[in-house]
């Protein structure tokens, strides 16, 4: 696996989310070429550095959906909290094996991300805009 290009299946159809999915992916991206620069004089703190903006973009993210859940009484809500805080913490177990520099496979950490970010927007992100809009038109529909 490498870099992730934006494709339309990616959008959960909410600007907003898109857009700050594109900077997750983005920032993917740039983590994704700073591992796999086959130069063996690039500095482990780059490395390290690019892993935690992504994190904390990420979590930047992750809060903005949860504010929204929170605000549209999603009933998924506690399930894909828990999911975004396992992937939290799984991330910040890399970002340490990095920093101690014990990291093993730096495919299987690439891997690991481009596989999650994908299947979750896929998955748990489009479901909960698709509640959105569903609560959204039977809000503007008079019964
Ligand atoms: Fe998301
Ligand atoms: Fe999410």
């Amino acid at each position: 696996m490498a870099q992730i290009d934006w494709q339309d299946n990616l959008s959960v159809g909410n600007d907003t989310i898109d857009r700050q999915h594109r900077k997750w992916i983005e920032l993917y991206n740039a983590f994704d070429r700073v591992m796999t620069d086959n130069n063996p004089h690039e500095a482990r703190h780059l490395k390290i550095d690019s892993l935690q903006l992504m994190h904390e973009y990420m979590l930047y993210h992750f809060r903005y959906e949860e504010m929204l859940m929170a605000n549209h009484g999603y009933p998924g809500l506690a399930q894909h909290w828990r999911q975004h805080k396992d992937f939290d913490y799984k991330l910040f177990a890399y970002i340490r094996l990095l920093e101690t520099d014990k990291l093993i496979s730096r495919s299987e950490l690439l891997d690991m991300i481009h596989k999650w970010l994908i299947e979750h927007i896929q998955q748990e992100d489009q479901q909960m805009q698709r509640y959105f809009e569903e609560r959204s038109r039977e809000e503007e529909s008079p019964q």
